[in-house]
């Protein structure tokens, strides 16, 4: 591998296992200073002691993006440290759970959009200063599914019994976060990406029972290919100028719809604000 990333600092959310664990080992190999935020140390400890022992240069961070307190811990933290963030991995995110979060969201959507949100804004200080920073948000091709996003609904605990629907929404506020960012932080010299990583045979099955399970993740790819497209959009020269863009298998793909709908990503942002009480500072 080349130590091509030596001296650049990168913090990726849900490193503990599965895409992200891959997308930590991939780039800690190439040079990067890794920060894995997850919300179990115990989970995390092995994998960086794994990374530091191939010769990686990773620490943990506690984050649980389910608590908007815990991710204003976590953001002070490094905050508090100064280090510019050359590039920002918003790969953590849950599928088939029901439920709210510690401050009444829908759980998919307050994990998998709220906290990513509340995290990159107070992040958006160290991107800045950090030369031609990246933002990459990993979505799903399950974004396509969504048929809207009901603002009210998102204040309370999960409708549906699969939490599916549930699920596409968070994911095409992926993609729609991802453009509005380009929109006000490209101007910034920050560059934001979206992506499906690829059925990926991770942890995300777990709701599966067992036979069943192992069967279907015969057909799927492993974390390490499910990593490619973080770390494409991450690290290529070839996306450098293509700001707000959805990537799949590595390459540029159109979004849905509603994801290319400039007012739903406006409206979005601007009650990820009201909620999180958090906006990006001058
Ligand atoms: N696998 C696929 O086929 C597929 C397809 C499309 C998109 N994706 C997306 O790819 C990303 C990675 O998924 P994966 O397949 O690698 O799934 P995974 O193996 O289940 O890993 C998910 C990661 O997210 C973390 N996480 C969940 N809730 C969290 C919270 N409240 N705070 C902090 N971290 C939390 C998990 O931590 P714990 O270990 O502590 O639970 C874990 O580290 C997700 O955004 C997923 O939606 C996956």
């Amino acid at each position: 591998m080349p130590n091509d990333l030596a001296g650049k600092l990168l913090v990726i959310t849900g490193a503990n296992t599965g895409i992200g664990q891959a997308t930590a080992e991939i780039l800690a190999a190439r040079g990067a200073r890794v920060v894995l935020a997850c919300r179990s140390e115990d989970k995390t400890r092995p994998v960086i002691d794994n990374l530091r022992a191939r010769g990686g240069d990773a620490e943990f961070l506690s984050l649980d993006l389910a608590s908007l307190a815990s991710v204003r811990s976590a953001a002070e933290a490094l905050l508090a440290a100064g280090r510019p963030i050359d590039v920002l991995i918003n790969n953590a995110g849950l599928a088939g759970l029901r439920g709210v979060t510690k401050d009444g969201f829908e759980l998919t959507f307050g994990t998998n959009h709220l906290g990513h949100f509340l995290f990159t804004v107070l992040l958006a200080p160290l991107l800045c200063a950090a030369p031609g920073a990246r933002i990459v948000n990993v979505s799903s091709t399950s974004h396509y599914q969504a048929k809207g996003i009901d603002f009210d609904a998102l204040r309370a605990p999960t409708p549906s019994v699969t939490a599916l629907p549930e699920y596409a929404v968070s994911k095409l506020a992926n993609v729609l976060f991802t453009a509005e960012l380009a929109r006000r932080l490209g101007p910034r010299g920050v560059h934001s990406y979206a992506l499906h990583p690829g059925v990926v045979a991770s942890d995300a099955w777990r709701q599966i029972p067992w036979p069943f399970r192992s069967i279907i993740k015969l057909f799927m790819i492993t974390n390490e290919q499910g990593a490619a497209t973080s770390v494409h959009c991450a690290t290529s020269p070839e996306v450098k100028d293509h700001d707000g863009r959805y990537y799949d298998d590595c390459r540029e793909k159109k979004p849905s719809r509603l994801a290319r709908d400039p007012d739903l990503a406006r409206a979005l942002w601007e009650k990820s604000v009201e909620w999180t009480g958090s906006d990006l500072g001058d």
